[in-house]
C-alpha cells in the first residue's frame, strides 16, 4: 500500500531541509483572515525558492483550538478553519509534483476533552472497556513522580471531572485528557490514525509529546519501556505498509534518553535534539564552544538509519527544560530580562529579537543550524527575521501572521485587519510593512537572500546531511570547527564565536594537502600543510570550506 508520489531514497529525511509553518498564520487564500492549505499551495513555489526540501505543518485536525490544535476532537479529519481533506490532497499533490515531502503532526498522547472517545468515556460506568480510554483515578496523589508541563497554568496533572466522579490524568493542559495506552482498543485506534494520514500521502509524522504515553507508580511517567515496546509496534507496521515514510519523536529529554526513541533502527527515523538548541544560544552568549561540545559528546551515536532534527526555535516557548538550573537562570537573565518574555521553562520569543536584531549573530546561528550533524528545521518566518508579540498570551506572539509585502495586511489577508486570526506584528523594529519577504526580495543582501544562498550551497554537499564531523581544535575557546565528511565530500566549518576579530589556528593534519575553497566565493585559502593552519575571523564570523585536492600543476 502507498499514497502519492514517493521518488527518492527512503531515508530522504537525512538530506532534507525542513520548514515548520502554521498554517493559519501563513497565507489566506478565502479572504477570511485565516490562512489555509488553498493558501500554502499558493505559496509553495516561495518554499521550493527558498531552498527547504520537506514542509512540518502544525497540527490540521478538527479541534476546539484551546491549545493551537494540539487539542483534537477528530483525529481523521481537516480543521474547516484552513480547509477540506481535497484540500489537504491537494497540497500533497501539490507539493509532492515539487519535490516538497509533507510532514503532520500525530499527537498520540492526549486528546481535547471535547473528543467524542472522552465524552463517552466520562459517561461510561467506572472499570467499563469505554471508560478505560482515558486515566482515572479517585485518588490525586497518583503518579506523583510525573512533573507538571504547563507549569505556569496547571497545577495538578490531574483534574475532577463531576460527571466521570472521578479524577482524569493529563500531561499538558487540563482540557487536553491522556488517552490510556494500557488500553488496547486506544493503542488500535492510533494505529488506525498512522494508516489514515499515510494512506493520504503524507510523508512523514511528527510524534507529539511521545514520552508520556504510560504512566507508572514510582517513576517519572516519562520515557517507559512500555513506551518503546508501543514504537517498537507502530514502526514494524509503518515498515510493512508504508515505504520512504518517516516518524519523528518530539522528545524533549537529555540525550541519553532522546536516542532511545530510535530505539536500535526499530522506532523514530528521526528525533529532535532538545539538549543542543539551548546551548547554541549560550555559546553564542558566552562566546565560547564549550556548551555546544560538550552536549555533543554526551551525545551517544545514534543507529545508521537515523537521525537528528536540529532547530533554533519553533511555535513554542524556547524550552529550558534540558539544562541546569544555573544555566537557565542564566539563559533567562540573558535572553529574558523582560518577566513577560518568560513562560513556563522556557522564553516565548522569535529568533531575531532573541539574537538582538544582529544580523552577524543570526548568520552564525543559522550556518551552525546548517552544519552541525542533523536535519535542520526552520520556524516560518524567521528567514526574513521576523518579530514577535509580547502582547499576546502564551505562545501565540511567535504565531502571528507571515509576512508577505508591505501591503494591506502584509499581504498576508484581504480581510479586515480586525478579522485576522492573529494580529500582525507592528513594533517598529520589526513592523511589517519593513520586515516582509517582498521588500528582502528586491534587496540582494536581505537576510531571506543570504538565507536562500546558504541552504543552496548546502544542498550541493552531502556531507552535511550524511557525514561523519570530526571536532577540530582552533586553538582558542571562542572558536568552533569541525569536517563534515561523507565519501569524499569534505566539508569545514569555521566559527568565531566571539564579538572580537579573532586569528585562529587549526588542527587540520589529517587533511594535510588539502585545500579549502570558501563556499560562497569559490577562493582558494592556502594549502593545508605541516603545523596548524592559520586563518582569521572577523567578529562571530563563520566560514564554510570545501577540502579540495589542490588543482594539478600546469
Ligand atoms: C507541542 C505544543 C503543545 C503540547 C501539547 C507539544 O510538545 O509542541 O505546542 O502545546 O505538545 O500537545
Amino acid at each position: 500500500m502507498s499514497g502519492g508520489s514517493h521518488a527518492g531514497p527512503s531515508d530522504w529525511y537525512k538530506d532534507a531541509v525542513i520548514y515548520e509553518v502554521r498554517v493559519p498564520s501563513f497565507y489566506d487564500s478565502n479572504g477570511d483572515g485565516c490562512g489555509d492549505l488553498r493558501g500554502l499551495i499558493a505559496r509553495l513555489d516561495y518554499l521550493v525558492d527558498l531552498g527547504v526540501s520537506a514542509l512540518w505543518l502544525l497540527p490540521l485536525c478538527p479541534s476546539p483550538g484551546r491549545d493551537d490544535g494540539y487539542d483534537i476532537s477528530d483525529y481523521e479529519g481537516v480543521s474547516p478553519e484552513v480547509g477540506t481533506l481535497e484540500d489537504l490532497k491537494a497540497l500533497l499533490d501539490a507539493a509532492h509534483a515539487r519535490g516538497l515531502r509533507v510532514i503532520t503532526e500525530l499527537v498520540l498522547n492526549h486528546t481535547s476533552d471535547k473528543h467524542p472517545w472522552f465524552q463517552r468515556a466520562r459517561r461510561a460506568p467506572k472499570g467499563s472497556p469505554d471508560r478505560e480510554w482515558f486515566v482515572w483515578s479517585d485518588d490525586p496523589s497518583r503518579y506523583k513522580g510525573a512533573r507538571i508541563i504547563f507549569s505556569d497554568f496547571e497545577k495538578s496533572n490531574w483534574t475532577w471531572d463531576d460527571e466521570a466522579q472521578a479524577y482524569y490524568w493529563h500531561r499538558f493542559y487540563h482540557h487536553q485528557p491522556d488517552l490510556n495506552y494500557d488500553h488496547a482498543p486506544v493503542r488500535d485506534a492510533m494505529l488506525a490514525v498512522v494508516d489514515h494520514w499515510f494512506a493520504l500521502g503524507v510523508d512523514g509524522l511528527r510524534l507529539d509529546a511521545v514520552p508520556y504515553l504510560y504512566e507508572r507508580e514510582g517513576t517519572s511517567s516519562e520515557n517507559l519501556p512500555e513506551t518503546h515496546a508501543f514504537l517498537k509496534t507502530l514502526r514494524a507496521r509503518v515498515d510493512e505498509r508504508w515505504e520512504g515514510r518517516m516518524l519523528l519523536a518530539e522528545a524533549n529529554q537529555w540525550p541519553e534518553d532522546a536516542v532511545k526513541y530510535f530505539g536500535d533502527g526499530d522506532e523514530c527515523h528521526m528525533a529532535f535534539h532538545f539538549p543542543l538548541m539551548p546551548r547554541l544560544f549560550m555559546a553564542m552568549r558566552r562566546e565560547e564552544r564549550r556548551p555546544i561540545t560538550e552536549i555533543l559528546a554526551r551525545t551517544p551515536d545514534i543507529p545508521a538509519n537515523c537521525q537528528w532534527a536540529l532547530f533554533l526555535r519553533n511555535h513554542d516557548e524556547l524550552t529550558l527544560e534540558m539544562v541546569t538550573g544555573e544555566e537557565r537562570d542564566y539563559l533567562w537573565r540573558e535572553y529574558a530580562r523582560d518577566p513577560q518574555a518568560r513562560l513556563n521553562l522556557g522564553i516565548r520569543r522569535r529568533l531575531a529579537p532573541l539574537l538582538f536584531n544582529d544580523r552577524r549573530r543570526m548568520e552564525l546561528m543559522n550556518a551552525l543550524l546548517l552544519s552541525l550533524p542533523g536535519t535542520p528545521v526552520l520556524y516560518y518566518g524567521d528567514e526574513i527575521g521576523m518579530g514577535d508579540d509580547l502582547a499576546l498570551g502564551d505562545r501565540n506572539g511567535v504565531r502571528t501572521p507571515m509576512q508577505w509585502s508591505p501591503d494591506r495586511n502584509a499581504g498576508f489577508s484581504p480581510a479586515d485587519g480586525s478579522k485576522l486570526v492573529l494580529p500582525l506584528v507592528t513594533d517598529p523594529e520589526y513592523h511589517w510593512q519593513t520586515i516582509n519577504v517582498e521588500n528582502q526580495r528586491r534587496n540582494e543582501s536581505s537576510l531571506l537572500n543570504w538565507t536562500r544562498r546558504l541552504l543552496r550551497l548546502r544542498a550541493k554537499h552531502p556531507a552535511f546531511g550524511r557525514g561523519s564531523a570530526i571536532f577540530v581544535d582552533a586553538g582558542t575557546e571562542h572558536a568552533f570547527a569541525f569536517v563534515r565528511e561523507h565519501e569524499g565530500d569534505r566539508v569545514l566549518v569555521v566559527c568565531n564565536l566571539s564579538r572580537f576579530y579573532r586569528p585562529l589556528s587549526l588542527e587540520l593534519s589529517r587533511w594535510k594537502g588539502l585545500v579549502p575553497v570558501e563556499m560562497f566565493g569559490g577562493v582558494r585559502f592556502p594549502e593545508i600543510g605541516e603545523g596548524r593552519w592559520p586563518v582569521s575571523l572577523g567578529p562571530r564570523g563563520f566560514c564554510w570550506f570545501e577540502l579540495k585536492p589542490p588543482e594539478p600543476a600546469a
